[in-house]
Order: structure tokens, then sequence, then C-alpha cells
């Protein structure tokens, strides 16, 4: 209905895939397939070893690179961490938060979502935020509970405009790297619902410019029946993104999206 108010966005997250040669190969592969999809905005999000390789690579292209993760703070003691000036620097535009392999494995909480996502837009990186519920979650019929308030707790003091520069996506995480996708309807109820949220929290003008992604199990099948629905505006692709081919049908499904 307001799809034209907002940029499809396909976006891979690579996780912990890919050498520097091979990121390179795989990126070749992409550009050229990608090439003509030029309402769609074609990201990947890559290991932070691999971002150097992959600005340079994508550079001319319709290709951006995103990072996967980065810290709030602007520098110092923080071990092993790296900061949203650090990957600006390099000619990196998006960002990943959130993603729930991080809220899993390690402590991430949406109070560190949300730092890291002011910290991003504070440097002039477009976040992608993660959110989505737990198999249990879902059970229990609180899904849109877990959602609003992540959207609250991930978002809290991020102003309109700033918002309207970030990516939400809706990732139930029992679909992510299992094979079992929600189906479209389950995806547009919560990508609606997750406009609903944005509309109480800002405006509606506000939450009909917000491109709001589908992530989990999304592939070169089912991408095109998703990607039809009213309030999903694109993709964060997993598995399905380390395959050039898979990836472009997944890109032009969006294009016809
Ligand atoms: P998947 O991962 O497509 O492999 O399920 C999606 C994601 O984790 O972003």
């Amino acid at each position: 209905m307001n799809k034209s108010l907002r940029k499809a966005i396909i976006a891979g997250n690579w996780k912990m895939n890919k050498t520097r040669p091979e990121a390179k190969e795989l990126l070749e592969a992409i550009k050229p397939l990608v090439a003509d999809a030029k309402d769609v905005e074609v990201i990947a999000c890559v290991p932070f070893t691999n971002l150097e390789t992959a600005v340079n690579v994508t550079a001319g292209s319709n290709v951006k690179i995103g990072a996967e993760n980065v810290h709030f703070e602007k520098s110092g003691a923080f071990t092993g961490e790296i900061s949203a000036d650090m990957l600006t620097e390099l000619g990196v535009e998006y960002v990943v938060i959130g993603h729930s392999e991080r809220r899993q494995y390690f402590g991430e909480t949406d109070e560190t979502v949300n730092k890291r996502t002011k910290a991003a837009l504070a440097a002039g990186l477009k976040p992608i935020v993660c959110v989505g519920e737990l198999l249990w979650e879902r059970e229990c019929d609180i899904t849109e509970e877990v959602i609003a308030r992540q959207i609250k707790l991930d978002f809290f003091g991020v102003s309109a405009e700033d918002i309207k520069k970030s990516v939400i996506a809706y990732e139930p995480v029992w679909a992510i790297g299992t094979g079992k996708t929600a189906t479209a309807d389950q995806a547009q109820e919560v990508c609606a619902f997750i406009r609903a949220t944005l509309a109480k929290l800002y405006d509606q003008a506000t939450a009909d410019a917000v491109t709001i992604q589908y992530g989990g199990s999304m592939n070169a099948g089912n991408a095109a029946e998703l990607l039809s629905k009213p309030d999903v505006d694109g993709g964060l692709i997993g598995g399905a993104s380390l395959k050039a081919n898979d990836f472009s049908v997944i890109v032009h499904a969006a294009v016809n999206g």
C-alpha cells in the first residue's frame, strides 16, 4: 500500500564466513548479477576482516557494504571491539545490530543494542536493527509484547529523523538458519505490527518511511511471496547470501515486490 514510500533493501549477512579471497570471489560474482536492480538497495554485511576488500571490490557498483556489529564507545580500552568511526573511515555504510546470535551467544541486551544504534547513527552509519521472538515466546502468544518491547528499548532516544535512516529486520529466532521460514502471512503480521508500534512512538509518516525487512531462512524459492507482502520491504539473508545466484534471485524478487 505504502511501499513506494520506502526503499526495498536486500542485505546479505555473511556471519562468520569467507576469507578475503573468497569474499572477493563472491562479490565479483554478485556484482554483475544485481547491476540492473536499481530500485533495490543491495548490501553485503561481511566480517570485519573482509570490509576493506569488500569496499574496494564493490566500488563503483550498486552493492553497498555493511559490518556485522559495532561498539558504542568512540575509542578506548575495549579489547577486540571496533568503533563506528573505524567503520565509516573504511567506507562502510551499514551495520547489523542486535542480531539474535549476538543476543543469544554474546550477551547482547536491548540496552547495548540501543547504545550501539545511537553510536552508529551519530557516526553516519545506517543501522540494521534485528528484533524477533523465540519459539517459546511465540508458543506463549507473547510475540507482540516481545517485539514492542524490543522496538521501544532498542530505539529509545532515537529521533524521528534518525529512525528514518534505520532499517528494522524482523527475524523470528526460530526461523534463523533452521530452514523454517515464517509464512508470508506471519511475516506480514509482525512487520505490520512493528510499523504500527513505530506510528505510536513517532507518527504515521515516520513509520511509513522505515524499511522493515524479514529474515530467517529467506531463500530463492520463498522470497517472492514474502516480499509481495505490503509491510515486508526487504530481507536480511544469511545462508542464501553466500550463493551469488540465489542472492540475485532474492534481489530481483524485491524489484518486483
Ligand atoms: P538465515 O539467516 O537466512 O541463514 O536463516 C538470517 C539471518 O541470520 O540474518
